[in-house]
């Protein structure tokens, strides 16, 4: 039987030309976060001893865009740090032997911090000390002067002899510290841990005892770099903290412990180079995060990151970037089956 083309056709209904639709904007990403009572316009910070005291970086970087500035730790007296070498490379990351180098509080209030507060961007003063009335001398300072948005309790530097470590490895004196902190301000406050501790939760449930406001994790991690030709370290500080690209996954998965055992917010940091460095770190359940060795490879990788965690947004249809904290799903137990 033959069949006639044109009847099928002929059947076809008749199709109205259409007006062409007007382009769809995305609608803007809100990069917006609050870290406990304090808002930040996105959540990526400058972390505290490589970004100076921020002002260095103003002819580099555009400031304003930074969801806030964790400033170079703070002690009462200046201090001249370690012996050279302070820097060295490995693998996939940084060892350094800063030894808290600063022109110390009262230098910083005088000289950096009113040009800092130009700057629509948060400002966090990190603060560490040998002992209990170091850090609270230097607090006082602060609460003195305007402009300060919050604290960040260095409890964790595994570079000097009395950096505060004693505190960060106790749960009992880290308690205490932070109580003693609290009362000194109303101003947020937030407890750097160090990673190397046997449970991170009893850590972040010490701090969050004493009244922080939130936790930073982490630090870096203690390291030793050895130039085999001359047996002798390649820090003038002999031993110092690993930072960078290879402790990313284990900070995530302390962040990650962290958030299960408290319920003040958490900022992440360690090795964020990219939108997906930072956005691990939000999924297993940090607020904001922090960018450290990154701005010795470019020191415009915060405003960089920002830009990036923006589009990022954009191109997976994400309004919100907070929605995504804590996002993390488990594996099906088939899953988890297939991997062991
Ligand atoms: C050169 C250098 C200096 C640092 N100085 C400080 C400091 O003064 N206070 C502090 O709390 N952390 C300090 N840190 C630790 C960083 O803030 C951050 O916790 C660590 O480097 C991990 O992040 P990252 O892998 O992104 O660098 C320093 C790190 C580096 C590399």
């Amino acid at each position: 039987m033959a069949i006639s083309l044109t009847g099928v056709v002929d059947s076809l209904p008749v199709i109205q030309p259409q007006p062409v639709p007007a382009p769809t904007r995305s609608p803007r990403v809100d990069l917006s976060v609050s870290v406990g009572a304090l808002s930040l316009k996105n959540p990526v910070l400058a972390a505290s001893g490589t970004f100076g005291y921020g002002v260095e970086f103003a002819e580099l970087v555009d400031l304003n865009r930074l969801g806030g500035i964790v400033v170079k730790g703070l002690s009462r007296e200046p201090m001249e740090g370690a012996a050279p070498p302070r820097m060295c490379d490995t693998a996939s990351g940084i060892v350094n032997a800063i030894g808290l180098q600063n022109i110390g509080v009262r230098a910083f209030v005088t000289e950096k911090l009113p040009l800092l507060r130009r700057y629509n961007t948060r400002v966090i003063a990190n603060v560490f000390g040998a002992c209990e009335d170091d850090y609270i001398e230097v607090i006082g300072v602060l609460e003195r002067s305007e402009g300060v948005d919050g604290y960040e309790l260095n409890v964790s530097c595994p570079n000097v002899d009395k950096g505060g470590l004693e505190f960060g490895t106790d749960p009992g004196s880290l308690q205490v510290l932070v109580k003693s902190a609290r009362a000194q301000t109303r101003r947020p406050l937030w407890v750097k841990l160090a990673p190397t501790v046997g449970f991170i939760g009893v850590m972040a449930k010490a701090a969050e005892g004493g009244g922080a406001d939130a936790l930073t994790i982490a630090n870096t991690y203690p390291a030793l770099c050895i130039d085999v030709h001359n047996r002798k370290s390649r820090l003038g500080g002999t031993t110092g903290g690993l930072s960078g690209a290879a402790i990313k996954p284990i900070t995530v998965r302390l962040v990650y412990e962290a958030c299960r055992a408290v319920s003040i917010p958490v900022v992440g940091l360690g090795g964020i180079e990219t939108p997906e460095d930072a956005l691990e770190y939000i999924q297993s359940g940090a607020s904001a995060v922090e960018v450290g060795t990154a701005h010795f490879i470019d020191p415009r990788a915060s405003e960089r990151l920002v830009e990036g965690l923006k589009k990022w947004c954009e191109a997976n249809n994400i309004n919100q970037l907070s929605e995504l904290r804590g996002s993390l799903t488990a594996f099906s137990g088939l899953q988890a089956q297939a991997r062991n």
